[in-house]
């Protein structure tokens, strides 16, 4: 057992010139979700009926038009449910539900007993095909596999046809096609569609599955050029690709499967199935779409899908699930929040300027595309630094403090964060900027301010403006050219007040109407150190704004 190497590399195909590298995909599969047969299996609790036809209306609601709905021969369950789709008219028209079988004579009639009364319907037909399965599970070799192949076609067209069914489409898979020598699968094929007859290219297809991942993406893709180059009746048939993922490479098998020519993708939301799953039809799809490729699935309510899944499967997707993962639009790194919003706020100029798509740093899609949000977009933590909280204050409270400020806001946050020890949210970043720049308590209060007189057209004014100093009301006088000059001439003469001069202020308006908001910043600058303290006034009156700034900084200034 210890013999090395214990594996063999798997055999490269044959393929001269292979062409599937140089491809660009032009167009999206044909999708078949085998989430309620393979996906449903696999679950260590299978799904119940509810749950089931729940799960059913989702898939078609996302827009799937080939649904695996069970092995009816094989559980009394998926039997019901089957019945159930049909006899209760779940089916959607221009969906066609799909019943899996095996070749064999009870378990083909009992297959299409349960699609009495279906409008269309596709029967999938599996014979395991590999050497490997046919001599160590079932003791049978080529010529078998071949007879069973071509007798279980004829079965079913046959018991089709005795049944009375109409619109109803065959799927014929050779299980372990990758483990299968690949001449004799396109010789079974062939005599399986020989056994068909004529059909249209979407009522006849072959699925050829990589059951078990034994061998690299390129060797699948290789396969199906290969398969696609010998088999001699492609304008009669789809070629369908059905990956498991036990190296964890379905999605890059299937996609460069595409490129070799596949038109159709089995697989299932999320991965779910035996093992390491099925091919996740999620990722996969929006790989297609991040091309410029309209997939015809819709997952805008990413969220939602999540839940229904969880729910039905019992399994939670992974934090950092491709797309759909909770993590997956976070950035916990400073220098990545800094980077996503310049990239956010210059979206129109890479549009107009360098003809790019959407391109964001560090953000693969418009998370809007599947419905998460911008406000979710950042985590602040520790680590996060000052980009990451200006961006949240300015995209989910619309503040737009000035640049020289950043820092401070920076300071506050990440102190804040470092004693939580955990992202924070952006509530709670609200509540930073406000305990560090609006709400400052200390010695001085602002409780009142009018104008005495006003000269040169308003250029001078003199002003009366009650306030408390070190906790006694009293009135102080001054002039300047305008409310905040004329309050810190009258807060300068005061001995009982720190020396100071107003370093910066800026001004902005939160909202368009009438009533919209004042927000005036203002820094002043301690004499007896040189330090700079950042206020924020909020009032619906531009002035008072001002003054509010000014005391929450030189409080600020007081106070540390
Ligand atoms: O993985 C597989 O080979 C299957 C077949 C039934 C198609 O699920
Ligand atoms: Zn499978």
């Amino acid at each position: 057992m210890n013999k090395y190497p214990k594996y063999e590399y798997p055999k490269p195909i044959p393929v001269k010139n292979r062409k599937w590298p140089d491809c660009q995909l032009k167009k999206a599969p044909v999708w078949c979700s085998v989430d309620l047969r393979d996906g449903n299996q696999a679950l260590p609790i299978p799904m119940t009926p509810e749950r089931k036809l729940k799960y059913f209306k989702m898939l078609v609601e996302i827009g799937f038009k080939e649904i695996e709905v069970g092995f009816p021969s094989a559980s009394q369950d998926d039997f019901d449910f089957t019945r159930k789709l049909i006899t209760e008219n779940h089916v959607p028209k221009g969906v066609r539900i799909s019943v899996l079988t095996q070749a064999r004579k009870h378990l083909i009639d009992r297959t299409v007993e349960s699609l009495a009364g279906v409008k269309e319907a596709i029967i999938h037909c599996y014979v395991a095909a590999s050497d490997l399965h046919g001599h160590i599970v079932f003791d049978k070799n080529r010529d078998d596999v071949m007879k069973m192949s071509v007798e279980g076609t004829k079965m079913i067209s046959k018991g089709i046809e005795k049944a009375g069914l109409k619109n109803i489409a065959y799927e014929f898979s050779p299980e372990e096609f990758t483990d299968t020598d690949i001449d004799f699968a396109v010789k079974v094929c062939e005599a399986v569609k020989e056994a068909w007859g004529k059909s249209a290219k979407q009522d006849f297809i072959l699925n050829l599955p990589a059951t078990v991942e034994r061998r690299p993406p390129y060797q699948y893709a290789d396969m199906i050029e290969y398969f696609i180059g010998k088999y001699r009746y492609m304008d009669e048939t789809t070629i369908s690709v059905h990956a498991h993922n036990d190296q964890g490479c379905a999605v890059a098998s299937t996609d460069m499967s595409l490129l070799a020519g596949a038109e159709r993708v089995e697989g299932t939301l999320f991965g779910h199935g035996e093992r390491t799953g099925n091919v996740d039809i999620v990722t996969l799809a929006l790989n297609i779409h991040s091309r410029g490729i309209k997939t015809n699935l819709n997952f805008s309510d990413m969220n939602s899908i999540v839940k229904v899944v969880e729910a039905a499967s019992g399994i939670p997707v992974h934090q950092r699930h491709p797309y759909a993962g909770e993590l997956v639009f976070t950035a916990f790194s400073g220098s990545h929040q800094d980077a996503i919003r310049k990239g956010l706020n210059s979206r129109k100029k890479a549009e107009e300027f360098f003809h790019l798509g959407w391109k964001v740093p560090y953000l693969h899609i418009d998370p809007a595309d599947i419905g998460r949000k911008y406000e979710r977009l950042i985590r602040i933590n520790s680590q996060s630094g000052k980009g990451g909280a200006v961006f949240i204050l300015e995209q989910d409270f619309g503040f737009r403090p000035p640049k020289e400020m950043h820092p401070e806001i920076g300071d506050a946050v990440q102190a804040y964060a470092d004693k939580k020890k955990k992202e924070i949210t952006s509530d709670e970043l609200f509540e930073v900027f406000k305990k560090n720049f609006i709400d400052i308590k200390g010695p001085y209060g602002l409780d009142g301010f009018h104008i005495i007189s006003e000269e040169n057209a308003g250029e001078t004014v003199r002003a009366k403006i009650s306030v408390t100093i070190n906790g006694t009301k009293c009135e102080i006088e001054g002039e300047g050219n305008g409310p905040v000059s004329a309050t810190v001439h009258a807060l300068k003469t005061r001995k009982d007040v720190i020396g100071f001069i107003i370093n910066d202020f800026s001004e902005q308006s939160m909202g368009q109407t009438a009533d919209a908001t004042a927000v005036a910043y203002v820094s002043v600058k301690r004499n007896s150190d040189g330090k700079i303290f950042y206020g924020v006034g909020i009032h619906s009156n531009i002035e008072q704004a001002a003054l509010r700034a000014v005391f929450a900084a030189l409080n600020k200034a007081a106070s540390n």
